[in-house]
């Protein structure tokens, strides 16, 4: 017998940060999550019935590899509407099972074996290891909570090879919070004219920002022939269970990317695809009402952790807060797994989130006002019994 069936490729694939430290949560009882990062709204009523009404007017079949056309058409004109960005609903737009498939496909589609891709950090726990899925390598550049976060553009540059061929940025970021500036995002596409890089830009919390400006990264002058647009429902429309999402891209690729869909998938869930059709007709009002919600609990959460004594950057957009740990004297690890199990408080570790994250833990606010009123009750308690 082999000593392991599995591939080589797997040896280096670390288990999530996130899910090791919720299947210990799992096992507790009375405990107040703020980590999973999923909104606590069900989603809204006119987008559950669209799905329903699929399924009983018997649309219970394969799609077209790339999706419904109209849903395809609705993503087009909603994002010239919202960023002034012209795809192509028939050959530049895939419906994909949430970013999450859509990151499989970029990487898949677009890297070699050693090519290098550059990751600013703290960021969603699945870039890196899609990265190495794909043969590739992830080269990260730290942010820095004294920066707000921002990507760092001195360290950008510095991390070029000529192994290098993609950028890949997640603003508002998960799990700081972070919004990327126009300025520094043209800064970003400067760099990637000049080495001739592709950039991939997930922007599935481009609708959840708090009075700052989401850019979309192909809209910048000259970019969207160089730039895969990601984006999904799962946060803006509370629906994440549904799986579905989208990419955008300049035909040639977007082809690329279909080719793997069409073998690993086949096509988008149907009855989301619906559902997403929906949420992009009538689920306006929907997103600003819980966008308006989220702030308040953002409000509260960011002056609570700051006021018990952890220093908390005010996130711009996404549902987190990031608050530094390590000023307790505990590591970010030894504090959540102590505030979990002396408070039952469940909050991520930072070290999960790369680079620039150690000393951090991840909160998420997604979470009901007067339970994230009790959390901070209890994470007040852990942090004076440490003081
Ligand atoms: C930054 C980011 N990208 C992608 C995803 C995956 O989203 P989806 O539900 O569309 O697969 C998440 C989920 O947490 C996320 O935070």
């Amino acid at each position: 017998m082999r000593d392991s069936f599995l591939s080589k490729r797997m040896e280096n694939l670390k288990p999530s940060g996130i899910r090791k430290f919720f299947d210990i949560v799992a096992t507790m009882k009375d405990v107040i999550s703020l980590g999973i990062g999923e909104p606590d709204f069900t989603t809204p009523r006119p987008i559950i019935d669209a799905g329903v009404h699929s399924l009983n007017h018997g649309e219970t079949h394969y799609t077209s590899n790339a999706g419904i056309l109209e849903v395809r058409k609705a993503i087009a004109d909603h994002l010239q509407k919202l960023y002034g960005v012209g795809y192509d609903p028939v050959s530049e737009i895939l419906l994909t099972v949430g970013v999450s498939e859509a990151l499989y496909l970029v990487m898949n589609a677009l890297l070699d074996p050693g090519d290098e891709v550059i990751i600013p950090t703290p960021c969603f726990v699945a870039y890196q290891a899609e990265v190495m899925l794909a043969g590739g390598v992830p080269v990260e550049v730290a942010g820095r909570m004294e920066e707000n976060f921002d990507l760092n553009i001195t360290a950008l540059k510095a991390a070029i090879t000529p192994r290098t061929k993609m950028i890949f940025i997640g603003y508002p970021s998960n799990p700081t919070g972070a919004v990327a500036s126009r300025q520094t995002l043209l800064e970003v596409a400067k760099i990637a004219e000049q080495h001739d890089l592709i950039v991939v830009s997930d922007e599935i919390y481009d609708r959840l920002v708090y009075g700052f400006e989401h850019v979309c990264f192909a809209s910048l002058p000259n970019m969207r022939q160089r730039t895969v647009t990601l984006g999904g429902f799962s946060k803006a429309y509370a629906m994440t269970g549904w799986r579905i999402g989208y990419v955008c891209a300049p035909e040639e690729i977007l082809k690329g990317l279909t080719r793997i869909h069409q073998y690993t998938i086949m096509s988008a869930p149907t009855t989301a695809q619906y559902a997403a059709l929906e949420a992009l007709k009538s689920g306006e009002d929907y997103v600003k009402e819980m966008v308006a919600e989220y702030d308040r609990r953002r409000r509260l959460i960011v002056d609570g952790l700051n006021h018990i004594g952890l220093p908390t950057f005010e996130p711009r957009g996404a549902f987190y807060a990031f608050p530094k740990v390590s000023v307790t004297g505990l590591d970010d690890e030894t504090f959540a797994n102590r505030l979990l199990q002396e408070e039952k408080v469940a909050i991520v570790p930072g070290n999960a989130f790369g680079a620039g994250g150690e000393g951090f833990a991840r909160c998420c606010y997604a979470t009901a006002y007067n339970q994230i009123e009790e959390a901070l009750v209890r994470i007040e308690r852990f942090a004076r019994r440490l003081d």
